[in-house]
């Protein structure tokens, strides 16, 4: 464990981890944008210094320190890619929540060996929101991810851009990456599977923190963990409102005080700094305290591959320092945003139900007591179909669900009401221990008899370890 550093300190007595007054903060890394039609990435090894002293080696695309650039599209445009591996390991890019030919998805079999490039192209379907890309190798999205290799997709249209909301890319639109993670006595990341990390990093950002100006505000925010849920509400307890999920805007903005986002999950929300005194700081938490269990990083262990420094705790997120309006700024919400067409159970003209389970070979996870593998296609969906899709959990812990090629409504959970902002278009959606939850979908593009779609829990851990699938849409 830590013991070169002054963050070491949390280690021991304290209950709270980041709030002590004390805390040397880190101004928020905000990740470069890049625009147009066609992108180039390249996946390499970097580094980063997290502590003081200190060098972190990490992945990155382009040279960045720690996570990717953010990528911008807009919907209609047709977009191309070079994607190079330069790691010493074979690697795969997925473009998470996009609606695209498999071929394209960048899931397990779409391969990038060390030194080669892979150039995909696909028309940008998906509605105005934040997506991500991330690496997909069975076997090896645990120890990619945790180095580092990910980074964000922002998805412009016309509607969305039509609304009068905050969109200034990191000055009152703010993209926030949340993950954490465990370090070695040599600052180096620890890379065996553990389930959580110890430190917080948001963007890459130890101790974070930014200015905001006094107006609406607008976060991104990507729940890029391997485990960890978030319960994000603002120290102060105060209303924000949930404007998007995963696919695309709500139809009105969702006043919450709590928002819980599992992992891959993404939602983006507004938050009111109108009010606040220019000088004044604020802090965003996770309320991860007294969670029932079943709930990832509500486990009371601090140290092993299931504990965690930040486990059992509302611990700080980001530090926002109230800082003068600016000449744009945004002072009221529209109390519209869009009309998503419905989808409901009774719009399904087929079923599909997968149960977590316990796999071959001491493994933990699977669905439907199969480990994943490369060759056995789980479901032949014909193309046009509606699906209800539904997961049973009735297995020792949580997961974090996401489909690929579609995004779904989810249309009932058994351990009660679907939260308000979690209606619209969804790819990812947490499952309780204990729960059954159903999505609805339709499959109505990208038949192609060879190449699958994967699904999985998207913990990287359990992911790795067998607790995937994948289906094909027929012709
Ligand atoms: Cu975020 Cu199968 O991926
Ligand atoms: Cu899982």
């Amino acid at each position: 464990m830590l013991i070169c550093c002054k963050k070491s300190a949390n280690t021991t007595g304290s209950t709270s981890t980041n709030t002590s007054s004390d805390t040397t903060y880190n101004t928020l890394y905000i990740p470069p944008t890049l625009t147009g039609t066609s992108f180039n990435l390249a996946l390499g090894k970097s580094s980063k210094q997290f502590f003081t002293g200190a060098t972190t080696q990490t992945y990155s695309y382009n040279g960045l320190p720690f996570w990717g650039p953010t990528l911008i599209f807009n919907k209609g445009d047709n977009v191309s890619f070079n994607i190079t591996n330069n790691l010493t390991d074979t690697t795969t890019l997925h473009w998470h929540g996009f609606h695209i030919p498999a071929i394209m998805d960048g899931g397990p079999h779409q391969k990038i060996a060390p030194g080669a490039t892979w150039s995909p192209h696909f028309t940008v379907m998906n509605n105005a929101s934040t997506f991500w890309f991330h690496p997909h190798l069975h076997e090896k999205t645990y120890e990619q991810i945790t180095m580092g290799a990910g980074g964000l997709i922002i998805v412009k249209d016309p509607i969305e851009s039509a609304l009068n909301l905050p969109r200034t890319y990191g000055t009152d639109d703010i993209p926030l990456v949340l993950t954490s993670r465990r370090f070695n006595s040599d600052i180096s990341f620890n890379t065996n599977v553990n389930d959580y990390g110890d430190y917080l990093l948001a963007n890459g950002t130890l101790n974070p923190q930014i200015s905001l100006p006094k107006q609406y505000v607008r976060f991104r925010i990507l729940n890029a963990e391997i485990e960890r849920a978030y319960n994000l509400g603002f120290s102060d307890g105060r209303t924000f409102y949930v404007i998007s999920n995963d696919g695309g805007l709500l139809d009105a903005p969702v006043g919450v005080t709590r928002v819980v986002l599992g992992v891959g999950e993404r939602v983006e929300i507004l938050v009111n700094l109108g009010g606040d005194n220019v000088g004044s700081s604020l802090k965003l938490m996770s309320y991860n305290s007294n969670q029932t269990f079943g709930y990832p990083g509500g486990e009371s262990s601090q140290s092993g591959a299931l504990g965690s420094l930040l486990n059992n705790k509302d611990f700080e997120v980001l530090k926002i320092n109230v800082a003068a309006a600016n000449a744009q700024a945004i002072t009221s919400i529209p109390t519209k945003l869009t009309t998503n067409t419905t989808l409901t159970a009774a719009d399904a003209t087929s079923n599909i139900s997968t149960s977590i389970t316990a796999g071959q070979g001491g493994s933990e996870f699977a669905f439907d007591n199969n480990n994943y593998n490369y060759v056995t296609i789980n479901h032949k969906i014909p193309l046009n179909t509606t699906v209800k899709w539904t997961f049973v959990n009735s297995n020792v812990f949580g997961h974090s669900i996401h489909i690929h090629d579609i995004q779904f409504k989810i249309v009932s959970r058994s351990s009660g009401a679907i939260q308000n902002y979690e209606q619209g278009w969804k790819d990812t959606f947490f499952l309780h221990l204990g729960e059954t939850v159903s999505v609805v979908a339709k499959f109505d593009d990208f038949a192609d008899a060879t190449n699958p779609f994967m699904y999985h829990c998207h913990f990287p851990n359990h992911e790795d370890a067998g607790l995937m699938g994948q289906f094909i849409v027929t012709p």
